[in-house]
């Protein structure tokens, strides 16, 4: 039922935007959110939340995130990897610890879902600059997954410095490529699945946050999912109701045995999870997902950011971010039986585990400029605070099987004395304290 209902989605989606791509978007006049939105639901009746997300979002022609540069102080919200390099670089640590573990393959790929600005991809790429000797018989590739035309531009400029060329070939999933800086192949995408296959580290900072949820509201006749409807008494304006009988969603979607009398549901990242397993477990590699969430205990998380602050969900659509927390539990029951999964763990325990704290004595250490100085502690303190994000946001990961193979039981028979131990599989950085010397 579950696998079923997905596919439907992603075909859904798939057709949905090779529907609105075809057409000459600079051409149409571009008609407000609000009165696309309240056409459609004229015409078809209350949506979905899931679909209002994603018209909101990702519409091609409106979309917030197709339009617009949302990021950093002068945006609606700030992410870690905007905060300071130092988040990217431990990243780009993981991605080598993970790499070396894996028996050093000739191939990686890197591949980021939702870059924002490409901050993250690029202090990733500085550490493997620097890690140019350890990398010497690696071919290494990047491959970003973004739908927004207006963020992959920001992206090919950081990372290429503005070299990138578009694809004019529509038909070819890659819409932009070109070489990083540091003479990597770099590559655009608008989904995951046209991603080559090949061993692969995959990383999604704040991507499945952005992906649009179905709500589902417990009532005494059952499930009931929450719909997006026009104001009675103002046709401007949206309210949310209740669909009056059970939706295809609300019956594939809500799990048995449930116990919250609300749950949110983001089928699309299930999907994306089930496709990351499947890569990993078939292909190689690793998935660090981090994001703010929950392990399948939170309700309603629904929520509108716009210049920092709170938004109204339904108010003036597509002039604020939307987001809601990622339920890790279900990302953790998407995934399957094919790859092992590690987390969720805080944001500060990962960063402390990855060296946080040496990395920082290091930069402390050799700045003078007092400014600088007090803008490295700030930053490691909204990165690290419990109060702050080091505890809002989680690190999860999907790995393949063999890394946390446990070696075979090395007790010898009695009266015998083995000469040599198997070695245990090596721990997994961040989500195990490691000591440095
Ligand atoms: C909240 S931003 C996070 C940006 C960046 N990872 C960071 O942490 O700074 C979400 C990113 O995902 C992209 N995005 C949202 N929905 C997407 C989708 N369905 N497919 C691909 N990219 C998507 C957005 O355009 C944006 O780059």
């Amino acid at each position: 039922k579950w696998i079923f209902y997905f596919k439907l989605i992603l075909l859904l989606c798939r057709r949905w935007r090779l529907f609105c791509s075809s057409s000459s978007e600079e051409e149409m006049p571009q008609p407000s959110v609000l009165r696309h939105l309240t056409a459609k639901i004229k015409a078809t009746g209350p949506i979905s939340v899931a679909e209002y997300m994603r018209e909101v979002l990702t519409n091609p022609v409106t979309g917030y995130y197709v339009r617009n540069n949302m990021l950093g102080p002068e945006g609606d919200f700030i992410t870690s990897p905007e905060i300071s390099q130092i988040f990217g670089e431990l990243i780009g640590v993981w991605i080598v610890t993970e790499w070396i573990s894996a028996g050093r393959p000739k191939r990686l790929q890197l591949v980021e879902l939702g870059p924002g600005k490409g901050s993250l991809a690029e202090d990733v790429l500085r550490v493997l600059g620097q890690l140019r000797s350890v990398l010497s018989h690696c071919s290494v590739s990047l491959h970003l997954v973004e739908v927004s035309p207006a963020l992959s531009g920001l992206q090919a400029l950081r990372l290429t410095g503005g070299s990138a060329q578009e694809n004019q070939n529509h038909h070819d999933p890659v819409y932009r490529q070109g070489l990083t800086s540091t003479g990597l192949p770099v590559c655009w995408y608008r989904s995951l699945d046209d991603v080559p296959e090949g061993f692969s580290i995959f990383v999604a900072h704040e991507f499945f946050d952005a992906l649009p949820i179905h709500k589902f509201q417990r009532t005494q006749s059952g499930w009931r999912e929450m719909m997006v409807d026009i104001e009675l008494e103002n046709p401007d304006k949206l309210r949310f109701v209740l669909s009056p009988s059970p939706t295809l969603a609300s019956t594939a979607l809500v799990q048995e045995g449930e116990g919250r009398s609300h749950v949110e549901v983001c089928a699309e990242g299930g999907v994306i999870v089930q496709q990351l397993s499947r890569r990993i477990s078939e292909e190689g590699g690793a998935a660090l997902i981090a994001d703010y969430g929950h392990d399948g205990t939170k309700t309603d998380t629904f929520r509108g950011f716009k210049g920092h602050r709170l938004h109204d969900v339904l108010a003036s659509p597509g002039s604020a971010d939307l987001t809601a927390d990622v339920d890790f539990s279900f990302l953790r029951r998407m995934a399957g039986d094919g790859v092992a999964c590690l987390g969720p763990i805080t944001q500060r325990v990962f960063l402390k585990n990855m060296g946080i704290d040496t990395r920082m004595q290091v930069l402390l250490r050799n700045c003078v400029d007092a400014s600088i100085r007090k803008q490295l502690i700030n930053s490691y303190d909204a990165l690290t605070n419990p109060d702050r994000m080091g505890e809002r946001f989680h690190f999860f990961s999907l790995l393949h099987l063999s890394r946390l193979a446990t070696p075979p039981n090395t007790t010898p028979p009695e009266g015998l004395t083995l000469q040599k131990k198997t070695p245990a599989a090596p721990p997994v950085a961040g989500f195990t304290e490691l000591s440095f010397s």
